[in-house]
């Protein structure tokens, strides 16, 4: 699969030559009998820095589809806002959403741990986590809802879009824009996390002192070269709608764009390659130093949705305690794992529970969390030399609003119930 490189380009890619129009936009007579679309994700009158349009050059216009109609299946999705009665103040934690047993497709094995906002009103997120064992076969998807943020935790992603192709495995990131259509293919078992961004497109974040390098490097982000499928037959389109699903058969592939250009588009990102900062002297900068990427709300500084990562990284700061410390916060915290192990929670030893990969914590507005007390202890015990945290990698998906649970979730059986107890025996401080 080819990629072209950097975050929020104009690119220009075509994958049949003389299709990508030079000079223009809409040519009365497009090249091979080609439709000229604009695919539009913020205002015609957005300010330039953050406009964002792309134009598509493909085979039949995406307007031709008969009618949507509601999609009757079950599925586990929910949109903000959820149904209403008591938001549940309570730290939550999940163990690893089991895999399926019967035949599960990507979009079918979604399920809603929580979402904040209104969808209705372009503020807010969705938190959903997949596990499926199946490819999407001649079936595709649009979310209308939001952008997505997909973060793999097992198996590796194979993502059709109407833009091109892109791998995505454990440890990389991908972007949709909103009301693109894509299809997800498996190569096994496979498990994950989703931010469905109700709010502003995700962008890079300012980087103030730190420079003009860091943190996620532009140059990184890979989006794909053009790609199309002429497929003839039938092909069922679902639409994600103001939290509703509907479908409607195309006969057709909707991969046929054979050219486009602009700057609104998929992209992956290999997390591996952010370049972390931290203290070298003593305390640890706020986890905002680890932010990839954020959707901004009309606060400033105040996010729709921060996307943050905990990577391997030295430690070395002197005369300090070195996990993340003890917290309560304005902003709702909801933590995903995507392997190894996370250095504020010890866990059983036994390998079941704990803050497990695949599995989730969700840390709302105002109520404490932190380090467990083994953890707690063995910092505040360790000999103070310069350590490397290797073997983790977890994340953050930060919110200004209170992220509520869903229903789902909270009836699920991976929901650990004893959560609390890991914040018990803590030895009180002695005054002289
Ligand atoms: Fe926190």
């Amino acid at each position: 699969m080819e990629y072209l490189t950097g975050f929020g380009n104009h690119f220009a890619t075509e994958a049949v030559p003389g299709a990508l129009p030079v000079g223009r936009n809409s040519p009365q007579r497009p090249a091979f009998g080609l439709y000229a679309e604009q695919f539009s994700t913020t205002a015609f009158t957005a300010p330039r820095a953050e406009n964002r349009r792309s134009w598509l050059y493909r085979l039949r216009p995406a307007a031709s589809h008969p009618p949507f109609r509601p999609l009757d299946a079950a599925h586990r999705l929910a949109t903000a806002p959820l149904e209403r009665g008591p938001v549940d103040p309570n730290r939550l934690r999940w163990s690893a959403l089991l895999l399926p047993e019967q035949p599960t497709d990507w979009l079918e094995g979604l399920v809603t741990y929580g979402a904040n906002g209104d969808v209705a009103a372009g503020a807010g997120i969705g938190v959903h986590l997949y596990a499926a064992n199946r490819s999407m076969e001649r079936r595709a998807v649009q979310f209308s809802d939001g952008e997505l943020l997909i973060v793999p935790q097992m198996g590796t992603l194979t993502l059709l879009t109407e833009m091109g192709r892109m791998e995505v495995p454990p440890g990389h990131i991908a972007l949709i824009p909103r009301g693109l259509r894509f299809a997800v293919q498996l190569d096994g078992p496979s498990r994950g996390y989703v931010c469905e961004n109700y709010g502003a497109p995700f962008r890079l974040p300012d980087l103030g002192p730190i420079g003009s390098n860091g943190l996620a490097n532009p140059r990184d982000f890979e989006t794909p070269a053009a790609w199309f499928e002429d497929l003839e037959g039938e092909y069922q389109l679902v639409q994600k709608f103001q939290g509703h699903l509907w479908h409607t058969t195309l006969g057709h592939s909707p991969f046929d764009v054979a050219a486009w250009h602009g700057n609104s588009a998929p992209l992956r990102y290999d997390l591996a390659r952010f370049n972390t900062i931290g203290t070298v002297s003593f305390d640890h900068p706020d986890p905002s130093i680890f932010t990839v990427l954020t959707s901004p709300s009309d606060t400033p500084g105040t996010a729709n949705c921060d996307f943050v990562i905990f990577p391997p990284r030295w430690m070395v700061a002197e005369d300090t305690f070195r996990p993340p410390w003890f917290h309560r916060n304005v902003m709702s915290e909801f933590m995903g794992l995507i392997h190894g192990e996370y250095d504020a929670k010890q866990g059983p030893k036994d390998g079941k529970g704990g803050f497990e990969p695949g599995g989730a914590s969700l840390h709302n507005q105002m109520n404490g969390h932190g380090p467990d007390a083994a953890s707690t202890r063995s910092a505040m015990e360790a000999e103070l030399a310069p350590v490397k945290l290797e073997n983790t990698l977890a994340f953050m998906f930060e919110s200004r609003w209170v992220i509520a649970p869903s229903k789902t979730a909270l009836s699920l059986a991976e929901l650990q119930r004893d959560y609390d107890d890991c914040w018990g025996g803590f030895e009180k401080a002695r005054l002289p």
